[in-house]
């Protein structure tokens, strides 16, 4: 008898439950998408810069500026190594390359040097056994001693050399890696300022 009663208690509630659930709603909307609007207020709240910041916080700004900016450099930094190769002696052309009389004391020998090949290159290619390390004008183990006289950049020119200050370039020293010649010159290598 009590579970009769328990049970049609239960389903009594259970279906005015359901009654009032149809008849009323939960009265709740569901909000309209507003994420369009909080990001623009937040692209309004923050000032536009005057440099293009990597991944710009506001909205639409600095994108563009940012790749209109990587693009210029992109350009300035071709054209420099453009220039870079434009200076070096070593892009002449053989056939169109001067050649220049190097005498190479310590070795008592006098050779022709085109302007497109370093005092190192030309005496490696007698077979002599020059130093070096870096070849790259960064270390002073290819020094070596311009005896003419008179400043070495007189007689050759150094491409991208880092180590020799005025004095030194000016008592004849020079770095025979990165040092192409623009006169007859005598050389004695292996000689450190
Ligand atoms: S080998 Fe290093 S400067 Fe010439």
């Amino acid at each position: 008898m009590v579970e009769t009663l328990g049970i049609a208690v239960g389903a009594f509630l259970t279906l005015a439950v359901v009654a009032l659930h149809f008849a009323r709603g939960t009265e709740y909307a569901t909000p309209d998408d507003i994420s369009q609007e909080v990001l623009e207020r937040r692209a309004e709240s923050v000032p536009e810069t005057d440099f293009p910041e990597p991944m710009n916080r506001s909205i639409g700004g600095g994108g563009v500026a940012a790749g209109a900016v990587a693009e210029g450099e992109a350009e300035g930094e071709l054209a420099e190594a453009e220039a870079e190769v434009d200076d070096d002696p070593a892009a002449i052309p053989d056939d169109e390359a001067e050649v220049f009389e190097v005498e190479y004391v310590k070795e008592g020998s006098t050779i022709e040097v085109k302007e497109n090949t370093t005092l190192l290159e030309a005496g490696e290619e007698q077979d002599w056994d020059l130093p070096y390390a870096c070849r790259e004008g960064q270390c002073v183990s290819c020094a070596g001693h311009i005896t003419n006289g008179g400043n070495s950049e007189d007689y050759v020119e150094h491409h991208t050399q880092s180590m020799l200050g005025e004095a030194e370039l000016d008592d004849g020293y020079t770095l025979t890696c990165v040092a192409y010649p623009v006169a007859d010159l005598s050389l004695e290598t292996r000689e450190t300022p």
